[in-house]
């Protein structure tokens, strides 16, 4: 027995239990009550340059860029500040109009993805600040941006990422915080935010008691082919990260989309074999996911949906329905993933795969 797995049988789901204290470490010390707002240590740039700041590019690649995606409807909710998110490995080899005031920001577990380093390197090289959102302490990534915010989450040694990828998540809403508090966000909108964010972890601890009707469901579909994750807003990234962790290592294929956009072609793959996986948190999309649901329950699809306790419409037409605490919708992505991490955890167990180490994967690509 491996002392470092504390008696778990693997690290992803040591990783996913640590998850209410990872956004603890992540969250120590950033959040400021008497200023409404998250401060950062290490960033190197002034308020002054800061404010200055009117684009933003977040790149990564693969969970890391789940989570740049998130960081897009943060940051242009609360920071009201236009935001692209680019694949590391297609911003290096683009040459982009870059106009002067926009900031990168590198987000990256290891510091050591080479597409990640490149793009960085080339947007330091025309000139533009740059910023990494890191775990690694001391990784090049980390040393080679102006300046940064470490994660703080602790070794992550499954490869596929868990507690990194909500790391990433809950440091870009503080950062979106910072920048909308920077600008036009109220004292009053920054503290509600603090808030929520300080009743995180314990959401997260709540939201861990799914695991064993988790299980359960995911003895059911084990044996599917194919599997749809849809979600909208700031869920959509969720359904794209969902079925990354399917994919990584259960080696069934997943689809993440816009839950709209499934009818543009995705609808196709629908019949009784082929579940689909709804994200529907409380919020101002609630009833246009349900339509979406409800177009596939019409094609004799599978529904498993994850929705807030208390949803009694949802049970109606879903099949399977995976219930987690409520939250704001901008915070629901850090709640919504954790049964999607635990579903691909337990389909992989099914299948006798191995879940630290899958196929062909590495925890670190440091080739392009
Ligand atoms: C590899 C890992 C993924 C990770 C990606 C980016 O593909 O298997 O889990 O998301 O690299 O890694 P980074 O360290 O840059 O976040």
């Amino acid at each position: 027995t491996d002392v470092n797995l504390s008696g778990f049988p693997h690290y992803m789901l040591k990783e996913i239990y640590e998850q209410p204290e990872s956004l603890e470490n992540a969250m120590r010390g950033r959040l400021s009550d008497e200023d409404a707002t998250a401060v950062f240590g290490g960033l190197n740039l002034s308020a002054q340059d800061l404010r200055r700041i009117n684009r933003v590019i977040l790149t990564a690649c693969g969970t890391s860029w789940h989570a740049a995606l998130v960081g897009e409807y943060l940051l242009e909710e609360l920071a009201r500040l236009p935001v692209e998110v680019e694949y590391a490995s297609e911003l290096r080899y683009r040459n982009p109009p870059v106009e002067n005031g926009t900031l990168l920001f590198a987000i990256t577990q290891s510091g050591e993805t080479a597409d990640t380093l490149a793009a960085l390197r080339e947007m330091k090289r025309k000139g533009h600040p740059t910023l990494a959102i890191c775990n690694v302490v001391g990784s090049t990534i980390a040393q080679e941006a102006n300046g940064g915010v470490y994660l703080h989450a602790g070794p992550e040694v499954g490869v596929a990422s868990t507690k990194a990828y909500t790391s990433q998540v809950v440091t870009l809403t503080m950062l979106s915080l910072y920048f909308g508090r920077l600008r036009h966000l109220s004292f009053e909108a920054g503290t509600r935010i603090i808030g929520q964010l300080r009743a995180l972890p314990q959401l997260i601890r709540e939201t861990l008691h799914c695991h064993d009707e988790v299980k359960r469901i995911a003895e059911k579909y084990a044996h599917a082919s194919n599997f749809l994750y849809l979600g909208r807003q700031y869920n959509f990234p969720t359904a794209l990260e969902g079925a990354l962790k399917l994919k990584e290592i259960s080696y069934i294929h997943a689809e993440g989309y816009p839950a709209a956009e499934m009818k543009h072609g995705p609808i196709a793959l629908v019949d009784e074999h082929t579940p689909s996986v709804f994200i529907m948190p409380q919020g101002p999309v609630y009833d246009k996911v349900m339509s979406n649901l409800e177009e596939i329950k019409a094609r004799g699809g599978p529904v498993i949906a994850i929705a807030a306790r208390g949803d009694s419409e949802v049970a109606r037409l879903a099949d399977d329905v995976i219930y987690v605490p409520e939250v704001t919708e901008m915070l629901s992505p850090l709640v919504n993933i954790v049964p999607l991490q635990l579903l691909a955890y337990h389909i992989a167990l099914h299948r006798g795969c191995d879940v630290d180490k899958p196929r062909n994967l590495a925890k670190s690509v440091t080739v392009e």
